[in-house]
């Protein structure tokens, strides 16, 4: 069985040669700041640089809820559309900037650069607005000596969908306009002591290990002590009310044993194990178009005209998060001008490649499958 996510209880990557995140993120970033979520990191990020009703462009192939932070802040959402390959559609994009775009926001997704970064940072420039480097999929992404999240005025990356943790986020001022106009909240920190919120999650996580096999035991458990580590069900805003929550202690004492390069290399080689087992398969196509050297991938997304059959075959043969990404906000699904997003969310199915996960599983099976 591969699991979804990694374990809390498994030290891989950390004991033999721990640098930590901290230590990390000195050497790749001028200056951040954690947060317990990448949603309350933008919406701190972005409220010296903006005045209400003003207007912030954001990619339509986004989940819901990273629109909240920018409500909250009294700003209008303009969703922009998308190319096949994950870059704006510029026409689209240009032609809803105006006097009043307060900023752009451009995604780097499932880890590896956007594809269209320099045009989106030189139409920020021409309209005189800021450029936001949304980086939440890939922490440790590096691409051409530069630290994904870092190019923007500001951008920000979420640490707990690499790690076993309840929350985790990092927001990064890039600008020195950016640092000058900062005023962190009161969420702009790190808990100093262990709370319930780290309890339950470890009762959870150990729960889960031990009912592994027994899914509905596991999914009534789970619902009962309402999980920390995934985004609690209801609509966007509930969603983004319940990650109001400074970084927790248990999160920090995770990221302080983790050796940052170990786990992109584990994932990359998981990543290339995915592409060994659909190498011959001509209606599964992986929806990034290469890894280049640096990037560290949050999944495996991969495309099939079957998404549902494809998730129930991989869930037998023992893979647990094969999901489609991400849930679409209602103004995107109700307008065709979005059809590259809507039709991105229904094929795309994401395959794990977390640090835990061994390449010799994969490979197995690939053999399982081919048979
Ligand atoms: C592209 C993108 N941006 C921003 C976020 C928000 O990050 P967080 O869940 O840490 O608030 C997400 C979360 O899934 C995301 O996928």
């Amino acid at each position: 069985m591969i699991n979804p996510t990694p374990s809390l209880f498994v030290s891989s990557c950390s004991k033999r040669c721990p640098r930590g995140v901290e230590s990390f993120l000195d050497r790749q970033a001028d200056e951040y700041v954690f947060y317990g979520a990448g949603k309350i990191a933008l919406r701190d990020g972005v409220a010296g640089l903006v005045e209400p009703g003003q207007n912030v462009l954001v990619p339509a192939y986004l989940p819901d809820a990273v629109a909240e932070p920018l409500y909250d802040l009294q700003l209008e959402v303009r969703y922009y559309a998308l190319e096949e390959t994950l870059a704006p559609n510029i026409a689209d994009l240009e032609s809803r900037l105006d006097d009043e775009t307060a900023a752009i926001c451009s995604v780097n997704y499932f880890g590896t650069p956007q594809p269209a970064i320099e045009r989106i940072q030189s139409l920020a420039d021409d309209y005189g607005c800021y450029h936001i480097d949304d980086n939440a999929h890939g922490a440790f992404s590096v691409d051409d000596g530069t630290l994904l999240g870092t190019r923007g005025d500001i951008g920000f990356t979420s640490l707990w969908k690499l790690f076993p943790i309840p929350n985790g986020a990092v927001l990064y001022l890039n600008s020195e306009n950016a640092r000058e106009r900062y005023r962190p909240s009161s969420l702009a920190t790190v808990r100093e002591r262990f709370d319930t919120a780290d309890g339950r999650f470890v009762l959870a996580s150990m729960l889960r290990e031990l009912l592994a096999d027994r899914r509905s035991v596991q999914h009534t458990i789970e619902t009962l002590l309402s999980r920390g580590d995934e985004p609690a069900v209801g609509g966007p805003k509930a969603r983004y009310d319940d990650a109001k929550r400074p970084m927790s202690k248990l999160a920090m004492s995770v990221l302080e044993n983790a050796d940052p390069l170990s786990i992109r290399r584990r994932r990359r080689g998981n990543y290339r194990a995915w592409q060994r087992v659909f190498a011959d398969c001509d209606d599964v196509t992986f929806v990034l178009e290469s890894l280049p050297a640096g990037i560290c991938p949050q999944v495996a997304p991969v495309r099939t005209d079957d998404p549902e059959a494809f998730r129930t075959t991989l869930e037998r043969a023992g893979i647990g998060g094969v999901n489609g990404w991400p849930r679409l906000s209602s103004t995107v699904r109700d307008d065709p001008t979005y059809e590259t997003a809507r039709r991105l969310s229904t094929e795309v199915r994401t395959l794990p490649v977390h640090q835990q996960i061994d390449p010799a599983e994969i490979d197995a099976i690939g053999e399982t499958l081919r048979q």
